[in-house]
């Protein structure tokens, strides 16, 4: 009796353990059977490498969305920057629409900055008229003759009286009659049309406290003429000419906050200073001190804008043009 029973007992044993014995190999003790596993990690892993593939291409698509709206709202408005207001007088002369293509250019690359062009005329030509509505730059377009007695003529030397005097006054006023001195934050530039400037200029001078200086290249007989600094504040001047004037330095050598124009409200500048001391005069009515410059350009160590000029074109055979054929060029056609 307990033999039978031992041996259906090891026979539930033998048939157990048989059971789970290929049970165990079937599911994964065989070698096909790891592969099969690999396998299956493989295809898991490469499902999260694609889906990790597409938020990569979802992110760069959206960052290039961003980049996109920072170039272009760079071309209108940036409330947080502090404008640049860019003052430069202008008169009627062959080269005029040259020099302000050429300068409209470089401001189409700076971002917040509102050009005030003042024409030296009785009224707004349309010449500029024209040419600042599509110039693509925020503007302001003014007028303000000089009076024929101090007015220059095309042949006289461009030292020979004070340039565009009037001209920036108008937009002294302009500036002030326009501006609120509470919310619009900004930043003054005297800037000429034949000079050249180098866009980063406009970031050097863009956060002005009062007033910054730096070097300007090919002026005063020299290379460059500059503001000598020491520690990190202006100490003196590297200039030949007239050395010993306040602020001996070219309008393009510096920048003034728009505040300092409300602060100051009778600051102007005049026909009646010595040559050389428009820059010197209208600094000091503004009240700004040497140890108030703020140097920029790597401590006044580097030239970002240069005192060209545009060379006066001779149209002698306009004249010998009529005398041959009984008329000049053609009037209607603008250059
Ligand atoms: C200018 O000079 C000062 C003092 O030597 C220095 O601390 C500062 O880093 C310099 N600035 C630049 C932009 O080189």
């Amino acid at each position: 009796m307990v033999q039978i029973r031992m041996r259906k007992l090891f026979f539930i044993y033998i048939v157990i353990s048989t059971v789970s014995f290929i049970w165990f190999y079937s599911s994964c003790g065989f070698p096909e059977c790891k592969e099969k596993e690999i396998e299956h990690l493989i295809k898991k892993y490469k499902a999260r490498n694609k889906e990790l593939d597409k938020k990569i291409s979802d992110l760069s698509q959206q960052l290039q969305e961003c980049q996109k709206n920072v170039l272009t709202s760079g071309r209108t408005e940036f409330s947080h920057s502090p404008t640049i207001y860019m003052v430069t007088p202008t008169h009627t002369h062959p080269e005029q629409k040259a020099n302000l293509v050429r300068l409209s250019h470089t401001l189409l690359h700076v971002k917040n900055i509102h050009w005030i062009v003042i024409e030296d005329s009785v009224s707004k030509t349309v010449l500029v008229s024209k040419f600042l509505q599509n110039s693509g730059v925020k503007n302001t377009h003014l007028a303000a003759l000089t009076p024929h007695e101090i007015k220059m003529k095309y042949n006289d030397p461009t030292w020979l009286k004070p340039k565009g005097v009037l001209q920036r006054n108008a937009a002294l006023r302009w500036i002030r009659e326009n501006l609120n001195p509470n919310t619009d934050n900004g930043v003054v530039y005297f800037a000429d049309d034949d000079n050249t400037y180098s866009l980063e200029i406009f970031q050097e001078m863009r956060n002005t406290k009062k007033a910054t200086v730096w070097p300007v290249g090919l002026v005063g007989g020299l290379r460059y003429e500059k503001p000598i600094v020491k520690d990190g504040k202006v100490t003196g001047w590297f200039t030949y000419w007239k050395p010993n004037r306040p602020f001996p330095m070219d309008m393009a050598g510096f920048a003034v906050n728009v505040n300092l124009f409300f602060n100051n409200p009778d600051a102007r500048f005049s026909n009646e200073v010595p040559r050389g001391f428009l820059e010197s005069t209208i600094l000091e009515q503004l009240n700004v001190k040497m140890e108030d410059l703020e140097p920029r350009a790597e401590n006044c160590s580097k030239v970002l804008v240069w005192h060209t000029r545009t060379e006066k074109t001779k149209l002698k055979n306009e004249q010998l043009m009529i005398k041959r054929q009984g008329q000049g060029s053609d009037p209607n056609i603008e250059v």
